[in-house]
C-alpha cells in the first residue's frame, strides 16, 4: 500500500508561516510523524509544491504509482479548476486535509473547489489532520 501526501503552496513556510493559525510544527516534523504511523502499514511518499501545475501532474501521475492521495492543497483548495479537474479525472481516491478549520475563516475559504471530488475532508486538527488523513486512506484502500 502506497500513499502518496501532496503539499500545496506556502507549507514549506510551516513552523514559521502564521504560528498563530498553524502552529510552530514544520512539513519536515509532520512528515516524520506521518511515516511512523504508517511505519509497517504503507510507504509514505511526501511532496510538496508552490507550484499549480506540479500538483496537478502529480494527481495525474499518481495512477499505478499510489494506492490513495492525501492532498492539502493550501490555497489552491480554494481556487484551482485545474487541480479538481486532476482529481475527477483520477482513478486514485483523494482524501483532502487542512490543518486549519477552514470553515471557521474568512468566508473565501469556506468554499473547496475539490472537496466535491474528494473521497472526504479533514480539517481543524492542526498537524493530526496528517494522521487522521492517513488513517482515512487506509480505511478506504
Ligand atoms: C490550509 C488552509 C488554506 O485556506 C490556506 O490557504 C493554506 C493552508 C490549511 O492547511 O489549513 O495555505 O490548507
Amino acid at each position: 500500500m502506497k500513499i502518496l501526501f501532496l503539499n500545496g503552496p506556502n507549507l514549506n513556510l510551516l513552523g514559521q508561516r502564521q504560528p498563530e493559525i498553524y502552529g510552530t510544527t514544520t512539513l519536515a516534523d509532520i512528515e516524520d510523524a506521518v511515516r511512523e504511523q504508517a511505519e509497517g502499514r504503507a510507504d509514505i511518499e511526501f511532496r510538496q509544491s508552490n507550484d499549480e501545475g506540479a500538483l496537478v501532474t502529480s494527481v495525474q501521475d499518481a495512477v499505478g504509482q499510489a494506492d490513495v492521495v492525501v492532498i492539502n492543497a493550501a490555497g489552491y483548495t480554494h481556487t484551482s479548476v485545474a487541480l479538481r479537474d486532476a482529481i475527477s479525472a483520477t482513478e486514485v481516491p483523494v482524501v483532502e486535509i487542512h490543518l486549519s478549520n477552514i470553515h471557521a475563516r474568512e468566508e473565501f475559504r469556506h468554499n473547496s473547489l475539490i472537496a466535491p471530488v474528494c473521497q472526504g475532508q479533514i480539517c481543524g486538527f492542526g498537524p493530526t489532520s496528517y494522521i487522521l488523513g492517513l488513517e482515512a486512506a487506509l480505511s478506504i484502500k
